[in-house]
C-alpha cells in the first residue's frame, strides 16, 4: 500500500509539472499564421510611428545619418560604445580608397552594477576615463592635444538634435539614472573627457543598429538593415527619405536616411503573452515599456525561464528543498540558460552542474533536468520566432519580402538579394537561437524568397560603425 501511495503521489507531481509547460507552451505558441500577423502589425506600427512623433509605440527616431560610408574614409579613429552592462572602447583603422578596414582593437569594460542607478556625472565620467586610459595605452602615453574626432555609440533611445548630439529620451535595460534623461548625451560625454583631460570631440553619435548598419552596408551594399538581441533588442533600416512623413520638412540630398525603430518597445495584442510576462513586466523599473524586448533579448530570456521553474517548483517538489532559490529575480541569467538549452550529453550532465550550482543542490533527476530543457527551449523558440516575424515586417515595409512585383523585391521575377546585419550575442552564441530565427524566416517568406535574404554577423560592427560614421561626417565638415 505504500509503495502505490508513493506511486500515485509521483504520478500527480509530474502530471501537475506537465499542466505547467503545457499550459507554458500553449500560450507561447507561434504558428505561421500568428507571425505573419505580426509582420503586419510591424508594418503598420511603422507606418503610425513615421506618420508622427507619439502616432505609436514604434518611435521610428530620426538619426540624421543620410550618407553611408563609401571607402574614401581615411585614418585612425576612436570609438565608445556603451551598451548597457559593457562598454567597449575601439580603435579603428581605415584604409581610403575603397572600403577597408586595416584593423581594430577593442577592449571591453564591465559597468559596474551601482554605476547603473548612479548620477550622470559618475557614469560619464566612468566612461570617459575608460576611454582616456585605452587611447593612453594605444598611444604610447600621449592623449591627444587637439580636439580629435570620436564615434559614439550610445544604445538607448535617443532624440537625436543632429548626426553628432542627442537627447537621453528614457532608459531602458534596467538603467536608472534620471538626471540625464532630458540632457544631450554628446555633451555629457565632451565635459566628462575634456574635465578628465581628453580632447575630443563626439563626430557621431549613433544608436548601435545604426553602426551594425553603416558598417554592414560598407562591407556589402544589398545590406538594408541592422538588428540588435544582446541585453536589449532594436533595428533600423535605410528609409526613402519622402515616407518620413513626421519630418517632411527634412529632405535629404541622398533620398534616404536611416531610422532607427527602438522596435524593443513594439507592441502588438498578436504577441503570444504569458501570466510570466506580465508579472515580469509589473515588477521591472520600466513598467509597460519595451514589451517586444522583454519577450526576445538576453536580459529577459533567462528571467522568464526561472519563472517558469518557480511556478513548477510551487505546484510539485521535483527541486527538492533548493526549490526557494527559484525565488530569487535574475539569478539564471540567459548565457547559463543557453548553456542548458545546447547540452547535448545524454544524462544532461552540465544541465544538472548549472541547475545545482545555482540553486545549491544535488542529485537532481534526469526527469527533472529534461523539463527544464523543455522550458528554456519554449522560451527561446517564441523570441528567435517573434525577432524572425519583426525582420519581415521591416522588409515588408520597404518592398523587399518579394510578396508582390518588381516593388517588392522581385526583378524580372526573380527576388533580390537583401542583406540583414544581425550583430550581438544571442544571435551569434547561442545556436538554437539562431536555427530558430532562419527556420521561421522560411516559414513565412517561404522558400524561394528566404534564399535571398541573408542575416549576415556582424562582429563590433556597432562600435567600428560608429567610427566610420565619424570619419564620414568629419570629413564632410
Ligand atoms: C534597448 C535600447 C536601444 C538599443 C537596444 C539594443 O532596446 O532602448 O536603443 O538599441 O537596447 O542595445
Amino acid at each position: 500500500a505504500a509503495l502505490v501511495g508513493r506511486r500515485a503521489r509521483s504520478w500527480w507531481r509530474w502530471a501537475r509539472v506537465v499542466g505547467v509547460v503545457g499550459q507554458f507552451e500553449e500560450d507561447c505558441a507561434t504558428p505561421v499564421w500568428k507571425l505573419r500577423q505580426v509582420v503586419d502589425a510591424m508594418v503598420v506600427e511603422m507606418h503610425a510611428g513615421l506618420a508622427s512623433d507619439g502616432g505609436s509605440k514604434l518611435k521610428m527616431l530620426l538619426t540624421f545619418v543620410d550618407t553611408l560610408p563609401d571607402g574614401d574614409e581615411d585614418g585612425v579613429y576612436y570609438a565608445l560604445d556603451l551598451r548597457g552592462t559593457s562598454c567597449r572602447v575601439l580603435k579603428v583603422q581605415l584604409g581610403g580608397s575603397g572600403p577597408k578596414i586595416i584593423n581594430h582593437k577593442v577592449e571591453q569594460q564591465q559597468i559596474p552594477e551601482e554605476l547603473v542607478s548612479s548620477t550622470s556625472e559618475v557614469l560619464f565620467d566612468f566612461i570617459a576615463l575608460t576611454l582616456k586610459e585605452f587611447i593612453e595605452r594605444e598611444e604610447n602615453g600621449q592623449v591627444p592635444g587637439s580636439k580629435k574626432e570620436l564615434g559614439f555609440t550610445f544604445s538607448f533611445p535617443i532624440r537625436q538634435l543632429s548626426v553628432s548630439s542627442g537627447v537621453l529620451i528614457k532608459w531602458t535595460k534596467g538603467f536608472t539614472i534620471e538626471d540625464v534623461v532630458g540632457k544631450d548625451v554628446s555633451q555629457c560625454l565632451e565635459e566628462a573627457m575634456s574635465k578628465n583631460g581628453l580632447h575630443m570631440q563626439v563626430a557621431a553619435l549613433v544608436n548601435d543598429p545604426v553602426g551594425t548598419l553603416a558598417v554592414g552596408h560598407y562591407d556589402d551594399a544589398d545590406t538594408v538593415a541592422a538588428v540588435i538581441i544582446g541585453d536589449g533588442t532594436n533595428a533600423c533600416y535605410i528609409e526613402r527619405s519622402d515616407a518620413i512623413i513626421k519630418y517632411q520638412g527634412l529632405l535629404t540630398d541622398s533620398g534616404f536616411m536611416i531610422v532607427n525603430m527602438e522596435w524593443g518597445n513594439f507592441w502588438s495584442s498578436h504577441l503570444p503573452r504569458t501570466s510570466y510576462d506580465i508579472a515580469l513586466d509589473d515588477e521591472s523599473p520600466n513598467r509597460n515599456d519595451q514589451g517586444y524586448e522583454k519577450m526576445i533579448s538576453g536580459m529577459y530570456l533567462g528571467e522568464i525561464v526561472r519563472r517558469v521553474l518557480h511556478r513548477i517548483a510551487e505546484v510539485s517538489e521535483i527541486f527538492g528543498d533548493s526549490a526557494h532559490h527559484l525565488s530569487v529575480p535574475f539569478i539564471l541569467r540567459t548565457p547559463l540558460m543557453a548553456a542548458m538549452h545546447e547540452d547535448d550529453s545524454p544524462d544532461l550532465r552540465e544541465v544538472g552542474r548549472i541547475l545545482e550550482e545555482s540553486l545549491q543542490t544535488s542529485g537532481l533527476s534526469l526527469k527533472t533536468k529534461m523539463i527544464v530543457v523543455r522550458v528554456c527551449d519554449i522560451v527561446t523558440r517564441r523570441a528567435a520566432r517573434l525577432a524572425a516575424a519583426g525582420i519581415i515586417g521591416i522588409l515588408k515595409k520597404i518592398g523587399r519580402d518579394g510578396s508582390g512585383g518588381v516593388a517588392s523585391g522581385r526583378t524580372k521575377g526573380k527576388p533580390r538579394r537583401t542583406v540583414v546585419a544581425i550583430e550581438r550575442g544571442l544571435y551569434t552564441n547561442y545556436s538554437m537561437f539562431r536555427v530558430y530565427m532562419n527556420e521561421a524566416i522560411t516559414d513565412i517568406l517561404g522558400e524561394e524568397i528566404a534564399q535571398n535574404v541573408v542575416l549576415r554577423i556582424s562582429e563590433d560592427g556597432a562600435g567600428i560603425g560608429a567610427a566610420l560614421l565619424a570619419a564620414a561626417y568629419s570629413s564632410k565638415r
